[in-house]
C-alpha cells in the first residue's frame, strides 16, 4: 500500500502526508514538479517531506517537456478559454498527473493523491489524466474527505502530529505559477467588482509604470511554434521565460475575468501571462500570411472545442489528440517571423514575415498587375450574387 502524493511543501500538502498514513495506512511518497514555478527551497523540501512522514521525496524537471509538449500545442491551436484565459493551469496539470504515474509505477504505487479541494477544476484535470494514462490507480482526494475546513484547522492538525508547520506566509490569494503563467483568485477577487491591488501583481508591472520607450521584439516561428527571440534560436523554456521578463517589464498580459468552472460555479479570476500573450500575437499574426480563409475559419471554429477539453482536463482524449494532428498539418507551411512593439501594456504587431507567403504583391498591389485582371471581377460577382438577384426579382414579381 503505497500512495504518490502531489506534494509542494506548503501547509496544505505538509498535513496531507500524515493524514494519509493515519486514514489509509499506507506508505507516502511525495512529488514535486517543476514546471517553472519557482520552487525556493528545493534543497530543503527532501528533509520537509521527510519531517511530514514520507517515505521519499521524487523531484522532476518538467519545465522543458511542458512547454513543447503541452503549452506549445495549445498556443499552435490558438485555444483561449471564454474569450480570455490563456490556460495556464489547464495545460499545467496533465504534465504533473502524467508524471505521478510515471512515479506510481516507478515506486510500485497502487495510489495517487492530490491536494485539489472538491470545489474546482484542478480535481478534475488531475483525475482524468491518472484515469486515461492508468485506470487502475486509486486516487485520494484528502479535502474531499476531511474534516480539516481551514488553516487554523490544519496547523492544530500538524501540530497533533509532529509535522513542522511550514514557515512560510501562505497568501491571502489562491495562486498557482508555471512558467506560463500565475493565477489569483480569491480574498478581494472573490467580489468581481473589487479592482485587484497593485501588489497583487508578480509577473508584470503596472503598465502605468512600463517605460516611456517602446520596445521592438521579433519572434521568429517554424511550422506554427515560437523558436527564436530576436534572431536567436532558443529552447521552448529558455524562450518562453524570456519573453515573460520582456513582456513582464512592459505589463503585457494581465487579464482580470469571470469564468465559468467545470464543476457548475462562476469564479473570478485574475491572470498574468505576459510571455505567453506575446507568443499568441505573434502566432496568430503570422497565419494572416500562410493561411487561406478557410483554414482560418475551420481552425479558429475548432480552437473553441480544442481550449474548453483542455480547460477540462480532457488532455489525453483521443479527439484532442486528433485536433492536434490537424493543427499539426495545417500549420506545417507557418514559418516566418512577426515583429512586435511592446509599450504600456500593448502588444502590437509592426510587420510580418514568411517565406511560405500567400500574399502577393503583385496581385494586391493597386498599382497595375498582370495576373489579376479588373475585368474579371464584373463576371465573379454577377454569379456570385445571382442568389440575391433571384430572390429579388421574386420579391419584385419579375
Ligand atoms: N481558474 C483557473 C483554472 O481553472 C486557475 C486555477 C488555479 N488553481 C489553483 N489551484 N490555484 O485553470
Ligand atoms: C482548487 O480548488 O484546488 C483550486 C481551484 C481550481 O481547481 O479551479
Amino acid at each position: 500500500k503505497k500512495v504518490v502524493l502531489a506534494y509542494s511543501g506548503g501547509l496544505d500538502t505538509s498535513v496531507i502526508v500524515p493524514w494519509l498514513k493515519e486514514n489509509y495506512g499506507c506508505e507516502v511518497v511525495c512529488f514535486t514538479a517543476d514546471v517553472g514555478q519557482g520552487i525556493k527551497e528545493l534543497d530543503g523540501l527532501e528533509q520537509k517531506a521527510k519531517a511530514s512522514g514520507a517515505s521519499q521525496l521524487v523531484v522532476k524537471d518538467l519545465t522543458e517537456e511542458f512547454v513543447k509538449d503541452y503549452i506549445f500545442p495549445c498556443l499552435r491551436a490558438g485555444a483561449i478559454y471564454e474569450r480570455k484565459y490563456l490556460l495556464g493551469t489547464s495545460m499545467a496539470r496533465p504534465v504533473i498527473a502524467k508524471a505521478m504515474v510515471d512515479v506510481a509505477a516507478e515506486v510500485g504505487a497502487d495510489a495517487v493523491a492530490h491536494g485539489c479541494t472538491g470545489k474546482g477544476n484542478d480535481q478534475v484535470r488531475f483525475e482524468l489524466t491518472f484515469f486515461s494514462l492508468n485506470p487502475e490507480l486509486k486516487v485520494v482526494a484528502p479535502w474531499r474527505e476531511w474534516e480539516i475546513q481551514g488553516r487554523e484547522d490544519a496547523i492544530e492538525y500538524a501540530k497533533k502530529h509532529d509535522v513542522p508547520v511550514p514557515v512560510t506566509k501562505k497568501s491571502i490569494y489562491s495562486r498557482d505559477r508555471n512558467l506560463w503563467h500565475l493565477s489569483h483568485e480569491g480574498d478581494i477577487l472573490e467580489d468581481p467588482a473589487n479592482e485587484p491591488k497593485k501588489d497583487m501583481y508578480m509577473m508584470s508591472v503596472d503598465p502605468e509604470d512600463a517605460p516611456d520607450q517602446p520596445e521592438y521584439i521579433e519572434i521568429g516561428i517554424e511550422s506554427g511554434l515560437p523558436v527564436a527571440l530576436n534572431g536567436k534560436a532558443l529552447s521552448p523554456a529558455t524562450l518562453l521565460s524570456e519573453l515573460n521578463t520582456i513582456g513582464g517589464k512592459h505589463g503585457i498580459g494581465r487579464i482580470d475575468m469571470v469564468e465559468n468552472r467545470l464543476v457548475g460555479m462562476k469564479s473570478r479570476g485574475v491572470y498574468e501571462t505576459p510571455g505567453g500573450t506575446i507568443l499568441f500575437a505573434a502566432v496568430q499574426e503570422l497565419e494572416s500570411l500562410t493561411l487561406d480563409r478557410e483554414s482560418i475559419q475551420v481552425k479558429d471554429s475548432l480552437a473553441l472545442k480544442y481550449a474548453e477539453m483542455v480547460y477540462a482536463g480532457r488532455w489525453f482524449d483521443p479527439l484532442k489528440e486528433s485536433m492536434d494532428a490537424f493543427m499539426e498539418k495545417l500549420t506545417e507551411k507557418t514559418t516566418g517571423s512577426v515583429t512586435l512593439k511592446l509599450y504600456k501594456g500593448s502588444v502590437s504587431v509592426t510587420g510580418r514575415k514568411s517565406p511560405n507567403s500567400l500574399y502577393r504583391q503583385d496581385i494586391s498591389s493597386f498599382e497595375g498587375s498582370e495576373i489579376y485582371n479588373q475585368a474579371d471581377a464584373a463576371g465573379f460577382i454577377r454569379l456570385y450574387g445571382l442568389p440575391m438577384r433571384v430572390r429579388a426579382m421574386l420579391e419584385k414579381g419579375i
